[in-house]
This record gives structure tokens, C-alpha cells and sequence, in this order.
């Protein structure tokens, strides 16, 4: 970890994608604190009505849209305010370079990587929730990371656990790293029940509160898959290392066993504004309404390992992990693309793994050197799984 100054006036922050889940949860966390905040820029990909509001709420210097269509509105929704307004991809990424010393990284999929870079390059202390961005580019975006002297804080609640109990001044004297999984809301269905779910089971989590896919790789377990990729490249561990145990009380959000047999957790209820409120104060710890745990009325913690056969998704992204080279950013674009196909109701829920399976088959796993070459895979990965996708579409 860097050694970061930290001012004692308000710390001067901005949120990339301010409307979605993640995105709010800060937004609230910030709205309880405002003496603590100041906000330099918002983001969003259409929203523009919450933008607005969240904008006006926070008094940012500037609310930015990555939608160019929506400008007008944007433009209409604010006047008055004196908050600056801008329009299109580039614009978000000029909204992460403008000076906060503190930017919130949860734009959704790998959209999220050119803003997150951005604020990676001028040394920022980045929360980091966009996971797609580690497993599309990981090992770029570390190097980009150490290259600037960047902060990367873990948002994901999982990865957040971790931070918090990892003793970074000795690696060596860590054996393995456990993350937690709930399992989702298909974690007792077989496999030709989960052939006829529907996309509104799929995004009804059974413990958490989230976007729409997140919330369908968490029902495929792809979300852990992801999650084990992001852990590889966050706390430099191999595989082998990072063990996935199925906890369906979501209280327990990850572990490292150390070699002498202790197993350090951090314990909480299922709601993000605590490892937000972790990354937000942090180093110092800042108060979160996330509800307080009550050990003794939950009674019982019970775990299980995962079931590889009816979720394949985990060992398909461990396979792209081990495969290297171009495998993860195939897996994340593939994904991506098949999730939205599910959502949009034009494949069947068993379909998106399958997907992305054809897609890992298919296209050649040639490691990307540079950006360019990651922004060139992700979009030829999307223009052949749109092709699988269509396929699968058309024999239903
Ligand atoms: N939700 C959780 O509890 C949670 C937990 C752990 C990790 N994460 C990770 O955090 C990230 C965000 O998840 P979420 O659940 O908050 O997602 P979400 O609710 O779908 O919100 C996504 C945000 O990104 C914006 N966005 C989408 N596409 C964009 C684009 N092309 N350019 C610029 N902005 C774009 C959206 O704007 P609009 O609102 O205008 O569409 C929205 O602000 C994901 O990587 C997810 O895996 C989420």
C-alpha cells in the first residue's frame, strides 16, 4: 500500500457512475457527512433526471453524462445551478482527471476502465468496485497502479474483507485467502429448473441489494469467478490460493488463514455502505446506517462448497485465469454480452455460461500487451458472442 496523504480540511471527491447502486450507496454515505465532502464530479450513462438531482443534492462542480443525446436534458435538469455539465465518453474520463484526490471507480463492465485509468494515472486514491476492469486488464492496470503511485481501496465487499484483515507488511506468512459466496437466489435449484428462470428470479437477490448484472452473475456464480480473478491481481495470489466457500447468510464476507492456523474474517450485515464507508473514510473508519450484526437472533452461520456441476461458471473463469494471455478479457466481454442477451430475454439463463464458453473456444487467446489491444479483444469478444448469442436466439 502507498503512503497517502491525507488532509484534514474536506476530502474532495468524485463518483463514477453516481445513479447506479454502488453509485447511490456513496451518494448517500456523502449526503450524511457534507462537512466532510466536497464533490468534484458525478457521472452516469443516461440518467439523467438522478444525475441531476444527486448533483444538485451534493453541490458538485460538475455532473457529467456519457450519453451525448442526453445533453439537452442534462442541460435542462440543471440549469440554474451554476454546476457544470458535459456530455460523452471522453467527458466522463475528463471528469476523473479533474483534481479529487479521492474517486469512487463503479461504472459497470469494462466501460468502466478508460475513466478508472485515468484516475489510476494521476496517482488518485481509487474505491474500486468496477471488478470488470481488473479481470479485462489486470495485469495493465496494476502496472499503471505502481507506475503512478495510485491507491487502490477494494469496494467489493468481498475484496474489502480482505484489505481489512490481510496483513500486508508479511504475504509470506499468508496460506490462503477464502472469498464467501451466497450462493445466489438458484443456490438449492437443479439445473433444468434454472433452464426455465426467468430474468426478474434472476436479479432478486436474496441478500443483497444490487444492479441488474451484477445481481445475474451473482445467479450464474460468475460474479465469483470475476471475483477470484479481481483477488488474484489485488492480493498477487495464485489460484490455487483462493478458495471459494458458499455461505448463504452473507455475514461472513471473506477470510485469510494465516500459516499458523488463524483465520482472520471481517463480519457484517449484507449492505455495501459499510466496505463504502471503509473506502470512503479510510485510513480513518467513518460511521455507516448499515444495520448493526446481531449474532445471537441469526442463531447459525453455515457454509458449503461450491457445486462446480450446476454453476460451471467458477471453473470456467478459474480456466481463464490459468489460460492467461487474452482468456480473462474474452471471459468478461463474453459475459457481458451474454448477460444483457439473458436480460434482454433473448437466451436462456443456462445459455449465458454456455456463451461464454463458445466465445473462449472460438476466438484466440493472444495476451494483450497494451490498452489498445485489450480495447481491440473486448470489442471483437462482443461482435462474436453478439454472433453465439443470436445463434442460441435463433434455435429457442
Ligand atoms: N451493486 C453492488 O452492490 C456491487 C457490489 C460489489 C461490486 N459491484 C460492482 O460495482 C460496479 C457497479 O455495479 P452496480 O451494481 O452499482 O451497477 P449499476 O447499478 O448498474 O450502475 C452502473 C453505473 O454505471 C453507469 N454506466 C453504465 N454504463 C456506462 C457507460 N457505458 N459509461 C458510463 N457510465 C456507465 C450507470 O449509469 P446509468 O444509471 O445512467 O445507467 C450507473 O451509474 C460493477 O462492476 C459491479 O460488479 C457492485
Amino acid at each position: 500500500m502507498n503512503n497517502v496523504r491525507v488532509s484534514d480540511g474536506p476530502r474532495r471527491v468524485t463518483i463514477l457512475g453516481s445513479t447506479g447502486s454502488v453509485g447511490s450507496n456513496t451518494v448517500d454515505l456523502i449526503s450524511r457527512n457534507p462537512a466532510a465532502f466536497v464533490v468534484e464530479a458525478l457521472t452516469a450513462s443516461s440518467n439523467v433526471e438522478k444525475l441531476a438531482e444527486q448533483a444538485r443534492a451534493l453541490n458538485a462542480r460538475r455532473a457529467v453524462v456519457a450519453d451525448e443525446r442526453r445533453y439537452g436534458d442534462l442541460k435542462a435538469a440543471l440549469s440554474g445551478s451554476g454546476i457544470e455539465i458535459a456530455a460523452g465518453a471522453d467527458a466522463v474520463v475528463a471528469a476523473a482527471e479533474a483534481p479529487a484526490e479521492w474517486v469512487m471507480s463503479a461504472i459497470v463492465g469494462a466501460a468502466g476502465l478508460p475513466p478508472t485509468l485515468a484516475a489510476i494515472r494521476r496517482g488518485a486514491v481509487v474505491a474500486f468496485a468496477s471488478k470488470e476492469c481488473l479481470v479485462c486488464a489486470g495485469d495493465l492496470l496494476m502496472h499503471e497502479v505502481e507506475r503512478h503511485g495510485a491507491t487502490l481501496l477494494p469496494v467489493d465487499s468481498e475484496h474489502n474483507a480482505i484489505f481489512q484483515v490481510f496483513d500486508f507488511a508479511q504475504p509470506d506468512c499468508i496460506e490462503k485467502i477464502v472469498l464467501t459466496a451466497s450462493g445466489g437466489p438458484f443456490r438449492e435449484f437443479q439445473r433444468e429448473a434454472m433452464a426455465r428462470v426467468t430474468p426478474a428470479q434472476a436479479v432478486a437477490h436474496p441478500n443483497w441489494s444490487m444492479g441488474a448484472k451484477i445481481s445475474v452473475d451473482s445467479a450464474t456464480m460468475m460474479n465469483k469467478g470475476l471475483e477470484v480473478i479481481e483477488a488474484h491481481h489485488l492480493f498477487r495470489m495464485p489460484s490455487e490460493r483462493i478458495e471459494v466457500l458458499v455461505h448463504p447468510q452473507s455475514v461472513i464476507h471473506s477470510m485469510v488463514v494465516y500459516v499458523d492456523g488463524s483465520v482472520l474474517a471481517q463480519l457484517g450485515s449484507p449492505d455495501m455502505r459499510t466496505p463504502i464507508a471503509y473506502a470512503l473514510g479510510w485510513p480513518r473508519r467513518m460511521a455507516a446506517p448499515s444495520p448493526k450484526l446481531d449474532l445471537a437472533r441469526l442463531g447459525r452461520l453455515t457454509f458449503e462448497t461450491p457445486d462446480d456441476v450446476r454453476f460451471p461458471a467458477l471453473a470456467l473463469a478459474r480456466e481463464a485465469l490459468r489460460l492467461g494471455g487474452g482468456a480473462p478479457t474474452i471471459l468478461n466481454a463474453a459475459n457481458e454480452v451474454a448477460v444483457s442477451g439473458f436480460l434482454q430475454g433473448e437466451i436462456g439463463f443456462l445459455d449465458i455460461v454456455r456463451s461464454v464458453e463458445e466465445a473462449l473456444r472460438v476466438l484466440p487467446h493472444t495476451p494483450p500487451g497494451t490498452l489498445d489491444d485489450v480495447r481491440r479483444l473486448d470489442a471483437e469478444t462482443r461482435r462474436v458472442t453478439a454472433e453465439i448469442v443470436k445463434g442460441i436466439a435463433a434455435r429457442v
